[in-house]
């Protein structure tokens, strides 16, 4: 049992409604996950466990009430991004249970929720749902215990590798972002190239723990229907996913292996700003204006033969091997280990809201293949890769 403890800026009602999330909130959801998975097709979850659905549902709207009454009242960001994020979890587990399904409605019968997250998402400057930071980079332990929707163990296993993993990737894009003031042949590039490299080996190897020790049917199952699209009002919100921070971007262009000016990239990009915090989305901007360092050294390769370069551009090229070979696992194991292998499964009807941004699932791994490909530097001849640039730069020092 937890003993929620209330924000240090709280109010009663806010503190309320957290220490419902944080208990009984996990407790409903968990005996629904429960019955489904006693049924023989677990997908299907209309009509299951409809009290529970009921007291879920109004026990969490009675709470919501009176925090509309009460509005943002400019208590910090980090308190309301949290609200915000206890109301998204509330929202989220009624598109989940099916209590509301974007499909079947106009507009989202949670009107109390809906006001709620509209009022906090409009003065953050984010979309008014929870995102993926609210799970994780913003995800507050009271006690020893963030926020999950249930007490399913493949639930906090996925959310620890993953937060460490955006921790990782966060180092390795605060690395890269301070090489252009001083430019690439400066002495300090070397460590910065170097503490990129082994954060990304980093990254990579939480995601190989997770893809060992994560069951395959509960992350499926139990925790990645948490994460559908669902609508605030009238508007449909994409859902969360494990993505939705500025570092791989930030590195993807700040390497070079991705370009700004590559439409098909730039616009998986740019639909990323409103799920990010606005500090995250600083970072994202600002990537975007930067050089890269690819560019950088191919630009200096009069000095092909001097010392500096030869290390610096060994250190860029281990850079993105790790990147490359991290995006690389991320696609074939667990994008197809935990979602396409499972998918096929299961029957067609219940394919709906399967992925965050809502295309099919073939289209999303298409796009996905294409994103790993630039960062592995591949030959390709549908879409821009650096392959020939980073080939010039490999025979430059070999
Ligand atoms: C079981 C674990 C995971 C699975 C099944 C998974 C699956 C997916 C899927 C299906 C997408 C596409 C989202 C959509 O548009 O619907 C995606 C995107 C993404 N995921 Fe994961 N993911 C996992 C873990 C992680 C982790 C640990 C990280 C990094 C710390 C990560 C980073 C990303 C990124 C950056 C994207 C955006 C697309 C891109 O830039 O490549 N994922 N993931």
């Amino acid at each position: 049992m937890i003993a929620a403890q209330p924000h240090s800026s709280s109010t009663p009602r806010v503190a309320a409604f957290d220490r419902w999330i944080r208990t009984r909130f996990v407790d409903l959801n968990t005996q629904l996950e429960d019955l489904y998975a006693t049924r023989e097709n677990r997908s299907q979850v209309d009509g299951v466990g409809d009290d529970l659905k009921a007291t879920l549902h109004d026990e969490g709207r009675d709470l919501i009430i009176p925090l509309i009454e009460e509005g943002n009242t400019d208590e910090g960001f980090d308190r309301a991004f949290e609200l915000l994020g206890n109301v998204g979890y509330y929202m989220a587990a009624c598109r989940r249970h099916e209590i509301t399904e974007p499909s079947r409605e106009r507009t989202s019968p949670l009107v109390e929720a809906s006001t709620l997250a509209l009022h906090l998402g409009a003065s953050l400057g984010t979309a008014p749902r929870f995102v993926t930071s609210h799970m994780e980079t913003y995800n507050r332990a009271v006690n020893g215990v963030y926020r999950t929707f249930t007490h399913a163990p493949a639930e906090k296993l996925f959310l620890d590798h993953n937060t460490r993993g955006a921790f990782a990737y966060m180092r390795a894009a605060d690395a890269l972002g301070r090489i252009h003031p001083m430019g690439v042949s400066h002495p300090a590039t070397l460590d910065l190239l170097v503490n990129a490299r082994d954060a990304l080996r980093d990254a990579y190897e939480m995601n190989v723990v997770l893809e060992q020790t994560l069951d395959v049917d509960d992350f499926f199952f139990r925790v990645r229907p948490y994460y559908k699209p669902y609508r605030v009002g009238s508007q449909e919100y994409r859902g969360a996913n494990a993505g939705d921070f500025a570092a791989f971007n930030q590195i993807d262009m700040l390497l070079g292996l991705c370009s700004a000016t590559d439409p098909s990239y730039s616009q998986v990009v740019v639909e990323k700003f409103p799920y990010l915090t606005p500090d995250e989305q600083r970072r994202l901007h600002e990537s975007f204006r930067h050089p890269n360092v690819l560019d950088a050294l191919l630009a200096q390769s009069d000095h092909a033969d001097e010392n500096w370069f030869r290390t610096h551009a060994t250190a860029f090229l281990e850079v993105c091997d790790a990147h490359g070979r991290a995006a690389e696992h991320h696609h074939e194991r667990l994008v197809v280990g935990f979602i396409q292998r499972p998918a096929g499964k299961i029957p067609a009807e219940h394919l709906d809201g399967l992925t965050a941004s809502g295309p099919p699932l073939d289209v999303l791994l298409r796009a996905l293949r294409g994103l790993v490909d630039r960062r592995l530097a591949r030959a390709r001849d549908d879409i821009p890769t650096r392959h020939d640039d980073i080939a010039t730069l490999r025979g430059l020092i070999s």
